[in-house]
């Protein structure tokens, strides 16, 4: 991951979750539409890279989220959800008792998880959540940290929406910085995956969602900003945790 990038914005400090790419989308206030139509365009096909690696990553986001203190009755709400691979899981978990919400802001990406998610969903980003205070006991976030448009909002508003007591966790890609460990896994997902993704869907879109996929997370902020960026917005001793190839982070609201 590379060093912060922050930057002040009418007296606030906006927290990138990555370095500029205008290569990909241009400008910044272009980024969000970019990133959105890229979901919408390549969204019946973002299961095939789940699929190719034997749904591994879908069994690992149970997992991790019961390790993180997911339990039934809990009510949870799954931002970024896309096709429902954290709000698939939590579901499970929290049972009858409990409630999982989905938020998102692809319409494609939304319609693949109706296919196999049934509760409620809203569209949305996670920066402006349409929910009131401390409603929810977890919060989830997978793979998706890097398209915020402000770690520092989006984070503000996780804290919000949390009761007291509250858990956040988010699931995320990891590079490591330097050495043959980057060097290896620029071959694997900025190499190889795109090319396996074009092979499998036939899609160019999907293939540039990969390539995409890569830089942002080659360029993405370092752990240490997102545990310092967490705690600056009340969240208690944010920690994480390495499991190659992603990095989970776990927070509780003081309460
Ligand atoms: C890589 S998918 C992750 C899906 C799922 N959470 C998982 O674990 O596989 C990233 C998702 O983030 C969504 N997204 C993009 N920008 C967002 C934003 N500003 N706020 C919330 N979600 C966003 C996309 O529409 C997409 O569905």
């Amino acid at each position: 991951m590379s060093s912060t990038q922050t930057s002040e914005t009418s007296g606030s400090r906006r927290v990138a979750p990555h370095a500029p790419l205008d290569e990909y989308y241009g400008e910044e206030a272009k980024r969000h539409r970019y990133v959105i139509d890229l979901f919408n365009q390549s969204a019946q096909h973002y299961n095939t890279i789940e699929k190719l690696f034997g749904n591994i990553g879908l069994w690992y986001r149970g997992y991790s989220l019961r390790r993180a203190g997911l339990r039934p009755g809990m009510r949870v709400l799954d931002v970024a959800m896309g096709t429902a691979a954290v709000a698939r899981n939590a579901a499970k978990i929290v049972g009858p008792q409990g409630q999982v919400f989905g938020i998102d802001p692809s319409i494609g990406m939304i319609r693949e998880a109706q296919k196999v998610f049934h509760g409620p969903i809203t569209r949305g980003i996670a920066g402006h959540l349409p929910f009131r205070e401390g409603e929810f006991d977890f919060l989830t976030m997978g793979i998706a940290l890097r398209h915020v448009a402000d770690l520092g909002e989006a984070f503000a508003e996780y804290f919000r929406v949390l009761k007291p007591g509250g858990t956040v966790w988010i699931l995320e890609a990891h590079v490591p910085p330097s050495g043959l460990g980057h060097w290896l896994t620029k071959m694997m997902w900025g190499k190889a995956i795109p090319g396996m993704t074009l092979l499998a869907t036939g899609s160019e879109p999907a293939k540039l969602l990969m390539d995409y996929y890569w830089d942002t997370i080659d360029q993405a902020a370092s752990r240490e900003t997102v545990t310092e960026t967490l705690k600056s917005v009340g969240f208690d001793e944010p920690r994480y945790r390495m499991a190659h190839p992603v990095c989970e982070f776990v927070a509780r609201k003081p309460g």
